[in-house]
């Protein structure tokens, strides 16, 4: 992957503001003529991060999704910077702001843009893609109602429709933190299921077995909240 220099970084950076910092450091900038730095971790470890950088993942993933028919932010550039020891995706801007900031602030469109999720989950779930980060903060939803995904990074492919176990741990995955399950309750477990399940189209024995997952996951979990 193309190293860029310190010198090329600062000027990248001018004019830029920080939408996201962890512990470690600044992870999402939104760079000038609306274009989106994201930066991950060099890991000294000899995990698979190791061999192939988030950001690499970031772009064969979105290209992946892309080739497959989903709206999903478009890559522009992938490079790595020294100091601090960063790889690097810029992508453009998708317009609007995530689910879960438009849901906190207004429930009018609460149901058609959760039944907008489960048929997007269901088309994920039957393309054979696991998309692990799929929670309320990594989809974008612009005036219109349309969804883009971002944060794509962790991402699987097969080329079969999900098994019931994968796309009950895909659920999981959606309803990790306590913030959006408090807005997934708002349409309830068997109203979401009826609306992923008219784009998934599973028979009913199966439907039921996701049901009965979804209900206890709901019931057992004590998730972390959102931070
Ligand atoms: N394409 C985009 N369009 C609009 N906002 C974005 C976009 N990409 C990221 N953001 C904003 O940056 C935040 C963090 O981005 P994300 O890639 O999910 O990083 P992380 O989850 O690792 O903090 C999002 O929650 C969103 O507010
Ligand atoms: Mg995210």
């Amino acid at each position: 992957m193309r190293k860029i220099s310190s010198e090329q970084y600062d000027a990248l950076l001018a004019g830029s503001r920080v939408l996201a910092r962890d512990d470690f450091g600044d992870k999402v900038i939104l760079l000038t003529a609306e274009r989106i730095l994201k930066l991950f971790r060099v890991k000294r470890t000899l995990s698979s991060a190791g061999l192939i950088s988030y950001a690499t993942r970031f772009r064969w993933n979105a290209r992946r999704l892309a080739k497959r028919g989903f709206c999903v932010v478009k890559v522009l550039d992938t490079f790595r910077i020294n100091q601090p020891p960063r790889t690097a995706v810029i992508y453009e801007m998708a317009p609007g702001e995530t689910l879960r900031d438009r849901l906190s602030k207004s429930q009018a469109d609460m149901q058609a843009l959760l039944a907008k999720l489960a048929e997007l989950l269901a088309q994920l779930h039957q393309s054979g893609i696991v998309f692990r980060s799929i929670h309320f903060g990594n989809v974008i939803v612009d005036d219109a109602g349309d969804f883009t995904l971002i944060d794509v990074s962790d991402c699987r492919f097969q080329r079969r429709p999900l098994s019931l176990i994968r796309r009950t741990r895909n659920f999981h995955h959606m309803l990790r933190y306590e913030d959006d399950r408090k807005l997934f309750d708002s349409i309830g477990v068997s109203e979401f299921l009826d609306f992923y399940n008219k784009t998934a189209q599973l028979p009913e024995a199966k439907l039921a077995v996701l049901n009965d997952g979804l209900n206890k996951l709901l019931a057992t979990d004590a998730p972390q909240p959102h931070l």
